[in-house]
């Protein structure tokens, strides 16, 4: 913790305020998060994360706060602007977000047509894809449809996408919900290895606690709306307060 307070952070979100009529989600929420680090947001279903990780992004735009992601302020940016930055910061939805009707290869290639001139298209498209892939072990796929995967290889594939245009930030919003054990493990594994290989900062939002375990550097509670705990997930374990034991019981 030490260590992190001395760094710069990455990410900052600060007293953040986000309601959708009455119901108030996050209340004067703030969080850093440090270059480096696997950070995990632990909250029960409903509590905000998606909507926070959203603002993080822009999708989803603030009441009151702000947000500064990669030294630059996210709100009031031009829409050029929000897509430079959104090329640095990968999402990996829940849903996967991949298209049906458009091959792996294809999939992957959408960042790019967005990001990259037709020109670095033309001689880096096929070799950037290759790349993403096999660092999910999937270049077999390369051809196939999102309906012949499995939801495991789905999800490796969504990750291949969001790392295409190799991002800084990666953000997953609960990326092993709905696979099965062996699968989610895998999937968390790999998480930390493209983290270190890219050298990237991830904000990881979970309830799973084996894909917490082995992810995070470091985990916050989001509860009733605010940051309500911040430490290693081994010490929020031995915590006695009631609202943090309950996610362990
Ligand atoms: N676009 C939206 N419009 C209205 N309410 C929303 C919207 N997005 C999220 N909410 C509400 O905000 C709350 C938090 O949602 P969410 O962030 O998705 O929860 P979770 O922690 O499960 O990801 C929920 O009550 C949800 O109904
Ligand atoms: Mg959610």
């Amino acid at each position: 913790m030490v260590e992190l307070a001395m760094k710069k952070p990455i990410i900052e979100v600060r007293h953040v305020n986000k309601s959708f009529g009455d119901n108030h989600v996050l209340k004067d929420f703030s969080m850093s998060v440090y270059p480096g680090e696997n950070l995990v947001i632990l909250g029960k279903s409903g509590s905000g994360k998606s909507v926070l990780i959203k603002c993080i992004i822009n999708l989803i735009q603030v009441d009151r706060g702000d947000i500064v992601v990669l030294d630059t302020p996210i709100q009031g940016l031009e829409q050029d602007e929000l897509d430079g930055l959104r090329a640095e910061v990968g999402f990996l939805f829940q849903s996967n977000a991949l298209y049906d009707s458009m091959t792996v290869r294809k999939n992957l290639e959408f960042p790019l047509r967005i990001h990259w001139t037709k020109e670095q298209r033309a001689s880096g498209a096929e070799a950037a894809v290759r790349e993403a892939l096999d660092d999910v072990g999937l270049l077999h796929t390369i051809d196939m449809m999102p309906q012949q995967l499995s939801g495991g290889m789905k999800k490796r594939v969504a990750l291949a996408r969001s790392l295409i245009l190799k991002p800084k930030v990666i953000l997953y919003d609960e990326p092993t919900t709905g696979l099965d054990p062996i699968t989610s493990r895998e999937i968390s594994h790999l998480m930390v290895r493209v983290q270190k290989k890219y050298n990237a900062t991830s904000v990881i939002i979970s309830h799973d606690l084996n894909c917490i375990e082995i992810t995070s550097d470091r985990v916050i509670m989001l509860i009733d709306g605010t940051c309500y705990a911040d430490d290693t997930l081994a010490a929020l374990r031995k915590s006695e307060d009631p609202r943090i034991k309950e996610f362990f019981e």
